[in-house]
């Protein structure tokens, strides 16, 4: 491919809406919520997240997984629903969320293509595991970067740091892979080569740092590389 990366030693990815699928807890149980999956999924993820945010600039740091939780409570609430073996059933198939279709295979080229591969993301080591373990991907991977490890979360650039530190390799040696579009602009902002994996044809962000390429899936991806 004419115009490949040029120097990359890595591949990093985030996990949650890169790897695994955000919306399978939900799809999962579409008959308990009775046409509620997708605003149920809608509503978690942006609380999940704008939590992961708040939580950080309150220097309030817990887990993942409690603000997991605590995003699914307000969906529920949001959605007038009180169920808590519902509330169990949608954590539990949260533990160990769906890999996308592309994601095993692709690892796998990268990797047979001479790059190392890590995830780095917001989850805590429980989760990641779990959900590495399910997908069967432990195999492929050279490392797993949690947040755990820094008390506090996206897009910190602490996190991205991480990364650089546990490859031993510089930042731009670095593709880094996400589907969340502030986290692709804000690792770009960091010094990542970065390939947004703009799965659901969302807008830029309008903050700084900007990707190298713009993917679909991350079947893509080898061939950005010149793999
Ligand atoms: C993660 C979230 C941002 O895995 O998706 O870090």
């Amino acid at each position: 491919m004419a115009n490949a990366m040029q120097n990359i030693g890595a591949c990093v990815f985030d996990a949650y809406g890169t790897l695994f699928d955000v919306a399978a807890a939900a799809a999962h149980c579409q008959d308990d919520l009775g046409g509620k999956a997708d605003a149920l999924t809608q509503i978690w993820r942006t609380r999940q997240l704008e939590y992961s945010w708040l939580r950080s600039l309150m220097d309030e740091y817990v887990e993942f997984w409690q603000i997991t939780g605590d995003g699914l409570d307000y969906a529920l609430a949001a959605l007038g629903i009180d169920d808590p073996s519902l509330r169990e059933k949608l954590m539990n198939i949260y533990m160990r969320l769906d890999a996308y279709p592309e994601v095993a295979d692709v690892l796998n080229r990268l990797r047979a293509g001479g790059m190392k591969t890590a995830i780095l993301s917001n989850g805590s080591l429980k989760m990641l595991d779990s959900a590495i373990d399910n997908a069967g991907i432990s195999e492929s991977l050279d490392a797993v970067f949690s947040v755990d490890s820094v008390g506090i979360y996206k897009p910190h650039p602490s996190v991205y740091q991480m990364a650089v530190d546990g490859l031993n390799i510089s930042a731009v040696e670095i593709c880094f892979m996400s589907s969340n579009a502030w986290d692709a602009a804000a690792a770009a902002n960091f010094g990542f080569q970065v390939v947004w994996v703009n799965r659901f044809g969302q807008p830029h962000e309008r903050i700084p740092g900007r990707e190298e390429h713009v993917i679909k899936t991350l079947a893509e991806l080898p061939s950005i590389l010149g793999l």
